[in-house]
């Protein structure tokens, strides 16, 4: 059915009102998963005239304010793209530089993230690494295994045509041993084979530095998650930032294939 012009003012004005009123930091508003894209770090240098790498090392100050704010807000799974599997095109400088600071941070906060109760997990091809920093990579994450707060998950090396095809490969090999049957390869078996299938799937997407493109990430994972795009460069990226993408996240309505007044009846019959 139509409206009239001035009962979608009204419905507008309304919606904005609602959204006004849902506090952000509101559990119910709260994602369960945020999976993030860390992009602009060299453009954000470049515009202060200085070297990429300036750039990166200012990221990671906003890492550690993520996962302070994220870990705060109850949210259960920070999933940070940190390097992709096509960033090794990069001049070798540059990827040398990265490497270094992925050592030199992970050495810095590993004791920080255990005393706040963080677990950290690192996901992707890492033995294309450095023997020292996938050293450090094990020793980080079974210092924080136990831990039952905030779920850091450090997509590393990562790319999600690998993500599929590394699974597709596994389960390929179980079949070939006689230990797998084809027909049990459902969508919801291969989902709990991919990186990261034992936790809440994806729920919002935030990808920063202006590119709206998923760039190889989590493609299994995002299939219904909430895809947020902002202008802001990943080291101007803070709390204010956050809360302005979880107050969009809050708005939306996630159908999953269902119709809006299906998913509205769902909602006064929980209520
Ligand atoms: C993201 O920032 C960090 C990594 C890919 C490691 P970029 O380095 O891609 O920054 P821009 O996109 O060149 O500004
Ligand atoms: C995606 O950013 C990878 C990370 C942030 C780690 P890129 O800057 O590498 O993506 P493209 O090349 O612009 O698609
Ligand atoms: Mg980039």
């Amino acid at each position: 059915m139509s409206q009239s012009p001035t009962s979608l003012y009204l419905t507008e004005v309304m919606g904005l009102k609602r959204i006004a009123a849902m506090s952000v930091t509101a559990p119910e508003s709260m994602p369960r998963h945020v999976a993030i894209i860390m992009d602009g770090n060299g453009r954000w240098a470049s515009k202060r005239h200085l070297p990429r790498f300036a750039g990166h090392r200012a990221g990671v100050t906003r890492v550690r304010e993520m996962v302070r704010v994220c870990n705060q807000r109850g949210v259960q799974v920070l999933t940070l793209f940190a390097f992709s599997s096509e960033n090794w095109r990069r001049p070798s400088q540059e990827v040398d530089l990265l490497m270094g600071l992925f050592i030199s941070t992970l050495r810095r906060e590993t004791r920080d993230l255990h005393r706040n109760n963080v677990k950290l997990r690192v996901v992707g091809e890492r033995s294309a690494f450095p023997v020292r920093l996938q050293e450090q990579i094990q020793a980080a994450e079974a210092q924080t295994a136990n831990n039952t707060g905030l779920q850091l998950v450090v997509a590393a090396n990562y790319g999600g045509r690998w993500d599929v095809a590394d699974t597709a490969r596994r389960l390929a090999s179980q079949v070939a041993a006689g230990e797998l049957l084809p027909e049990a390869i459902t969508a919801e078996y291969f989902g709990r084979a991919v990186c990261l299938g034992d936790l809440p799937e994806p729920d919002l997407f935030i990808r920063t530095g202006g590119e709206q493109r998923i760039s190889n990430y989590l493609l299994w994972q995002l299939a219904y998650t909430e895809l947020y795009f902002t202008d802001t460069l990943w080291p101007d990226f803070g709390e204010a930032a956050f809360d302005e993408a979880v107050l969009w996240f809050s708005s939306r309505q996630r159908r999953f294939g269902r119709t809006g007044e299906q998913v509205d009846e769902v909602r006064v019959g929980e209520g």
